[in-house]
C-alpha cells in the first residue's frame, strides 16, 4: 500500500509541498503519495483526526495552524518544544509533532548560500510564529550576537525571554549597528512593505534574507539598493521539506537538484 502524506492549511492551494515531496519520492524510490488539505479555520483537529483515521502517515502543517498542531500532538520533540510550534506530524501509536522550519533555515544558510553562522552577528526581524520557528535552531548554529527586532517591541521581548543569550527591542534601537546576516520573518512584504530598519544597518558586507519566496519583497529590494547580498526563502523552503521526509522515511533527498527546478519555474 502506498504510503499517504499531505500538506494541511488554509489557504493551501499555492502550496509547493506536494510537488516537492513527489519529487523526493521520485528521486529516492519512496513509494508515497502527498496531497494537499484545506481546513476551514475552525476545523483543524477533525481534519487531521480524519485523515490519520483514514489511515494516512503524517502531515506537513502550514499556516494558521502550526501552533494548534503543537497542542494537539502527544509527544513533541525538543525543536518543537522551542518553536511552540509543529510543521511535521508523525502517525503512530503517538502523534509526534517536529519542527523542521529552523534547521531548514540554517540548512539553506549554510549549505545552499555557503554562509557561516557560528560567530556571526545576526538581526532576526519579526517576532510572530516564522520568528519563533527558527530562533532556537539559529542559536544552535553558535552565532556570537543574536537580536531580535519588532514593530511591537514587547512581543521581541517576550519572544527572546525564553532563549539564552538573545536581546531584543524596537527597530529604532538598531541605528548605528550592522549585523552579518539580517533575517525578515516578518509578513511585511506580503503586504508590500518592509520592517523600517534605520539606515546603515544593511551595507554590502552584510546578507540579507526573506524567508518569503516567489516574490522581490521591498526589504530585498532595500538590501540590493545598500548593496548586500539578497536572498529568498525558496532554499528555505526546500530544506524543510527535506527533513520532513527524513523524519518520515528516514531517507534523505537530495536538494540541490529540486531547488534549481522550482527556482526555474518561479
Ligand atoms: P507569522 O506567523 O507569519 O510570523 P504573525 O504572528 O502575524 O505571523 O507575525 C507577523 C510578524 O510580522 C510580526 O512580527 C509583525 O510585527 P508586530 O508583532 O508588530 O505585529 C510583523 N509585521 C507585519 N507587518 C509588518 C510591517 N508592515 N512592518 C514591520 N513588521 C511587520
Amino acid at each position: 500500500m502506498t504510503d499517504r502524506y499531505a500538506v494541511i492549511g488554509n489557504p493551501v492551494a499555492h502550496s509547493k509541498s506536494p510537488w516537492i515531496h513527489a519529487a523526493f519520492a521520485r528521486a529516492t524510490g519512496q513509494d508515497l503519495e502527498y496531497g494537499r488539505i484545506e481546513a476551514p479555520l475552525d476545523g483543524f483537529a477533525q481534519a487531521l483526526e480524519r485523515f490519520r483515521a483514514g489511515g494516512a502517515k503524517g502531515l506537513n502543517v502550514t499556516l494558521p495552524f502550526k501552533e494548534q498542531a503543537f497542542r494537539c500532538c502527544t509527544r513533541a520533540t525538543g525543536r518543537a518544544r522551542a518553536a511552540q510550534a509543529v510543521n511535521t506530524l508523525v502517525f503512530g501509536a503517538e502523534l509526534l509533532g517536529d519542527n523542521t522550519d529552523g534547521v531548514g533555515l540554517v540548512r539553506d544558510l549554510s549549505q545552499n548560500l555557503a554562509v557561516e553562522l557560528e560567530g556571526r552577528k545576526l538581526l532576526l526581524m519579526g517576532a510572530g510564529g516564522a520568528a519563533q520557528g527558527v530562533l532556537g535552531a539559529l542559536l544552535e548554529a553558535r552565532v556570537a550576537q543574536l537580536v531580535v527586532a519588532n514593530r511591537t517591541p514587547g512581543r521581541a521581548q517576550a519572544l527572546a525571554a525564553r532563549f539564552a543569550g538573545v536581546s531584543a527591542g524596537g527597530y529604532d534601537e538598531l541605528a548605528g549597528r550592522s549585523f552579518d546576516i539580517v533575517i525578515n520573518a516578518t509578513s511585511a512584504g506580503l503586504a508590500g512593505e518592509a520592517p523600517p530598519l534605520p539606515g546603515g544597518v544593511l551595507n554590502d558586507r552584510a546578507l540579507a534574507y526573506d524567508m518569503v519566496y516567489g516574490r522581490d519583497t521591498p526589504f530585498l529590494a532595500a538590501a540590493r539598493a545598500a548593496g548586500a547580498r539578497a536572498c529568498d526563502g525558496l532554499g528555505m523552503l526546500v530544506e524543510q521539506a527535506a527533513e520532513s521526509f527524513f523524519v518520515w522515511r528516514g531517507v534523505r533527498p537530495q536538494t540541490q537538484p529540486v531547488l534549481e527546478a522550482l527556482r526555474a519555474a518561479l
